[in-house]
């Protein structure tokens, strides 16, 4: 099978590629990816020349990139990463998230069903049903929860969503659509608050948490979805939302602590800024029908990839250093400066 991934330089789209490589070596992996500042072609090295790889720089939105490459590719399945995936940037500036996230995924459908394709797989996200209050424990996000977005990003992605849904019911393209909770683990941007963390501890600079630091995340490691996504394509019913998370419900603040605990650094470091505008309370996946119907459950635990992964951003300075010692340093001076 050829399996085209867009936004494959990215952190979910390059962990997902690394985990289908080793899973599936039988498969071709055409990455398909702008590298916008969140794409790093670094991170893609060691598949680089591998035969049953191959990266195209294209933006999913130019529609005569993306329809050469599937005239060249035949692919039997696309599994659509590329985003802007950065809230704050959305607050910023959400022109660029609408063009992405929105008339991006047009063009790969436009393409699937020109070309003809077994299945169109929308990498989505649990921001789509807005948010839970903190006193309201036993509520979650099922496939039913309306969608109720709070943020420019998590407007274009449920956008997005619904555009998937009406190409599989007037078009009957065959299409998955999958939901996901927070992600963590290695190659993550560190602009998003697990990495941001970690690299500012490591450069003793300040960590700051938005508001009081109460809202919760539901984190999964980020091989977890991988895997869902990887059954999805091959076992999930076309037409389906399937919500992935692994009830690990966490403070930010209490992961900023933790993150200090970890690498030996002191809890005065964390200073208190301004919240974010909209700011959801709490994300909590109820992921019932992916276990059920797929018999999928989270191998990692947060105690374990937490660990893993400040070690990987340990192991791996050069990495994030190379980038936040660029573009981002303007960006973080942007964001930050003034809170
Ligand atoms: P990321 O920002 O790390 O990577 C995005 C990738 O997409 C980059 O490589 C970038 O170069 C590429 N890209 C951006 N615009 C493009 C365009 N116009 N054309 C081609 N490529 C483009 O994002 P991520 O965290 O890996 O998220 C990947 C997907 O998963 C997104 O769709 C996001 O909405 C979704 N998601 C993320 C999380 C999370 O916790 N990070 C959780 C649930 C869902
Ligand atoms: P983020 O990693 O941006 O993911 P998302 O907003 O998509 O959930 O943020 C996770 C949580 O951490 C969110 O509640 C905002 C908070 N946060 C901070 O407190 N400080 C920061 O510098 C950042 C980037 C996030």
């Amino acid at each position: 099978m050829t399996i085209i991934v867009t936004g494959g330089a990215g952190f979910i789209g390059s962990n997902f590629i690394f985990y289908m490589m080793e899973k599936h070596p039988e498969d071709r992996i055409v990455c398909l990816d702008k590298l916008t500042y969140a794409g790093n072609l670094s991170t893609l090295a060691p598949v680089m020349a591998n035969p049953g790889f191959r990266f195209v720089r294209a933006d999913i939105c130019d529609r005569e990139a993306v329809f050469r490459l599937f005239e060249e590719e035949h692919p039997d399945i696309v599994v659509n990463f590329a985003a802007e995936s950065h809230v704050d940037r959305s607050i910023e500036d959400p022109g660029v998230f609408l063009q992405t996230n929105i008339l991006g995924t047009q063009t790969m459908m436009d393409a699937c069903r020109k070309y003809g394709i077994k299945r169109y797989h929308q990498v989505g996200t649990d921001e789509v049903y807005g948010d839970l209050p903190l006193d309201r424990p036993d509520l979650f996000f099922t496939e039913k929860t309306p969608l109720r977005t709070s943020s420019p990003y998590s407007a274009s992605k449920a956008s997005a969503d619904l555009l998937v849904q009406a190409y599989h019911r007037t078009f009957g393209l065959p299409v998955t659509i999958s939901r996901c909770s927070n992600n963590y683990g290695p190659y993550q941007f560190p602009e998003k608050l697990i990495p941001l963390m970690i690299a500012n501890c490591l450069n003793d600079k300040p960590l700051p948490v938005y508001g009081e630091g109460l809202n919760v995340r539901d984190w999964l490691y980020v091989e977890d979805h991988c895997r869902a996504i990887d059954l999805i394509i091959r076992e999930g019913k076309t037409g389906e939302v399937y919500n992935i998370g692994g009830h690990n419900e966490m403070r930010n603040i209490d992961i900023v602590k933790l993150i200090c605990k970890e690498l030996g650094k002191p809890e005065s470091l964390i200073t208190y800024v301004t919240d974010r505008k909209g700011h959801d309370m709490r994300y909590a996946i109820d992921p019932e029908k992916i276990h059920s119907e797929l018999g999928w459950l989270p191998e990692t635990k947060f105690a374990d990839g937490i660990v893993r992964t400040i070690r990987w951003y340990l192991d791996n300075r050069g990495w994030w250093e190379k980038i936040i010692s660029g573009e981002y340093q303007n960006y973080y001076e942007k964001m930050y400066g003034n809170r």
